[in-house]
């Protein structure tokens, strides 16, 4: 018990008496009902809405680039996952099944190729963009794990850094007494604390530090474990946060107001400053209605609620990062706790709780140290950056009966598809006329299942310079994957599917006159008598991938080739063939 005791006290900043403390102050608000939103008026906060196509994506996406030189990225991936259903960590999932590749592959071939253009664009070939990924005990072990079996997936030895949380102390009742399990009372009750820790950790560590004072960098990128397209935002939301000097800049989706999310929202109270947050649908609309008498409504001109649905991915600029962690609440965001009474007297709980807290709410520690900063959003269409894969099959099925989004792995992947196949100008915003069911979830995306890797295009203006504008003609089923950022697309018909990968720097492919025909690589339903024996990742999908011969062109020697045919490789004397 009493190891138990000490290893809680040195993993929260300010030891086991701050967080009793902390806990007493809290359980006694919750008991007397405190309202934490009590006498805050509500309005739009400053932020910047980008539509994809628009002269203003593209600027902000080449700023972001700049701005990316100078970025550090921080994954959290401590979340156990239980919606998801899945025993694994959610990091080695695929994201689709089209190349297989697991989230953490992507996400590390992402700030791989974030650092190759940083490279070449600064001239410094030692430039490292560093990644960092918070675990936790449910998800320490297998994540670092599956980085060793893979290498670390090309990563610079050091370039990744792995922090741990840890769990907190759960509380037994309103005076904050330290639960013991029920069948041992020596053996002391934790619980997770919530991705919150993430602040306190960098400040630990370390990190935040040696990035800001060692690496001389300007950002740090928070994002999450499983929400693949949130790629497309990094540059852009980077080029904003720039442009714009926050200090903190949320990436947001719209919102249709009272949907089950949180907005990003300015709070105003008299002698205070201003405070720009994320607050939950539940407390927005109260507010509202008190501060104006109406709500949260639509805007009849977008469709959509004014304030932004927050998808809790964050940009934050790393000098005020730095000084507010190393301020006095030691970067330990502001907690909430969340008993469920057993007694009118609210004292006991049915179950233990504990002290929670959320990375989005770093605004408050924020305004505390570095008075004035500025706090924003950067709004994007959902079809650019929401796909998460959260819930299980089941929960995904009855979502998508009620004509609502499935946020499961299924729906992510055709998610995928969907903003791929429209950046390559084969869909428009996300869809195609035809939809797809598959197991029970409807409306998938029913284009041609393209997936651009980092390697091969990290903004628009990437695409557009490698493919020519109505150069491919794909099959509605049709599997298109591009790895690699010397390859470019002349002409191509593809029936089936094609896979072009071509890693070397000293190596450029043409596709040209290409016509793909084969059986391509089909998304099949298990039937649901069977999906108890599927494997782990079909199991959450409800079906699975045939490969029915899909074709692989991969560069495997330097110099100048030509795709072109039925799928031939042609090597050519020199660039000027080409
Ligand atoms: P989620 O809301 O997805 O929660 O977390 P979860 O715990 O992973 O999943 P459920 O609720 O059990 O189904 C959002 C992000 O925050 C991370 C998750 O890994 C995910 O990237 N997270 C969550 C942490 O890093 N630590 C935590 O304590 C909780």
């Amino acid at each position: 018990l009493v190891d138990a005791l000490a290893r809680t006290d040195a993993a929260y900043a300010g030891g086991l008496a701050k967080y009793v403390g902390r806990s007493r102050e809290l359980l006694a608000a919750s008991a007397r009902g405190d309202n934490p939103f009590e006498g805050f008026a509500p309005s739009v906060p400053d932020g910047e809405t980008l539509v994809f196509g628009d002269a203003g994506f593209g600027a902000a996406e080449r700023d972001g680039l700049e701005a990316a030189r100078k970025t550090g990225f921080v994954l959290v991936a401590g979340g156990l996952g239980e919606r998801l259903g899945y025993e694994g960590i959610k990091l080695e999932l695929p994201v689709e099944l089209a190349t297989g590749k697991s989230f953490l592959e992507l996400y590390v071939d992402y700030v791989l190729a974030v650092q190759a253009r940083a490279r070449e664009d600064s001239g410094d070939a030692s430039l490292v963009v560093p990644l960092c990924i918070m675990t936790s005990d449910d998800t320490d072990a297998p994540t670092r794990a599956l980085l060793e079996a893979e290498g670390d997936f090309g990563a610079e030895p050091g370039q990744i850094e792995i922090m741990k949380q840890d769990k907190v102390a759960a509380l037994s009742d309103g005076n904050a007494k330290l639960a013991v399990d029920d069948d041992d009372r020596w053996a002391l009750l934790t619980k997770p604390h919530g991705h919150g820790d993430v602040h306190s950790l960098m400040r630990s560590t370390g990190i935040a530090k040696k990035w800001r004072e060692s690496y001389g960098l300007d950002y740090v990128f928070f994002f999450q474990d499983t929400n693949p397209l949130v790629l497309h935002t990094i540059l852009p939301a980077l080029g904003v946060s720039a442009k714009r000097g926050f200090s903190m800049n949320s990436v947001c989706v719209p919102r249709r107001a009272g949907e089950a999310a949180g907005a990003i929202t300015r709070l105003a109270k008299a002698g205070d400053d201003d405070l720009v947050i994320n607050v939950e649908y539940n407390q927005l609309d109260p507010m509202l209605r008190a501060a104006t008498g109406d709500g949260d409504v639509n805007d009849p001109a977008t469709g959509f609620s004014p304030y932004p649905g927050n998808a809790n991915v964050l940009v934050l600029g790393l000098a005020d990062y730095v000084t507010t962690l190393h301020g006095e609440d030691m970067g330990v965001v502001d907690e909430f706790v969340n008993p469920k009474y057993k007694d009118d007297a609210k004292c006991d709980f049915k179950k233990p709780t504990r002290l929670e807290c959320m990375m989005q709410d770093y605004p408050k520690l924020l305004r505390r140290e570095v008075p004035g900063a500025k706090v924003g959003f950067t709004t994007f269409e959902r079809w650019v950056a929401f796909s998460p894969a959260k819930n299980a099959l089941d929960a995904a099925r009855a979502s998508s009966a009620k004509g609502e989004p499935a946020g499961a792995a299924g729906s992510a992947e055709f998610e995928v598809y969907a903003a791929h196949a429209t950046r390559l100008g084969l869909a428009t915003a996300g869809e195609v006329a035809a939809t797809r069911t598959l197991s029970g979830v409807a409306g998938l995306f029913g284009g041609p299942k393209v997936v651009l890797l980092p390697s091969f295009a990290l903004t628009q203006a990437d695409v557009d310079a490698k493919v020519t504008p109505g150069s491919l003609d794909l099959d509605a089923d049709a599997v298109l994957v591009l790895d690699g950022a010397n390859i470019a697309v002349e002409s191509a018909k593809v029936s089936g599917g094609l896979k072009v990968v071509n890693k070397r720097a000293d190596a450029s492919v043409v596709i040209r006159d290409l016509v793909v025909s084969n059986g391509g690589l089909a998304h099949v339903e298990i039937p649901d008598a069977d999906i108890p024996a599927a494997k782990p990742f079909e199991r959450i999908r409800g079906y699975k991938a045939v490969d029915a011969g899909v074709l692989v062109v991969e560069v495997a020697e330097p110099g100048h080739f030509l795709l072109s045919k039925d799928g031939q490789l042609t090597k050519l004397a020199d660039e000027a063939e080409l």
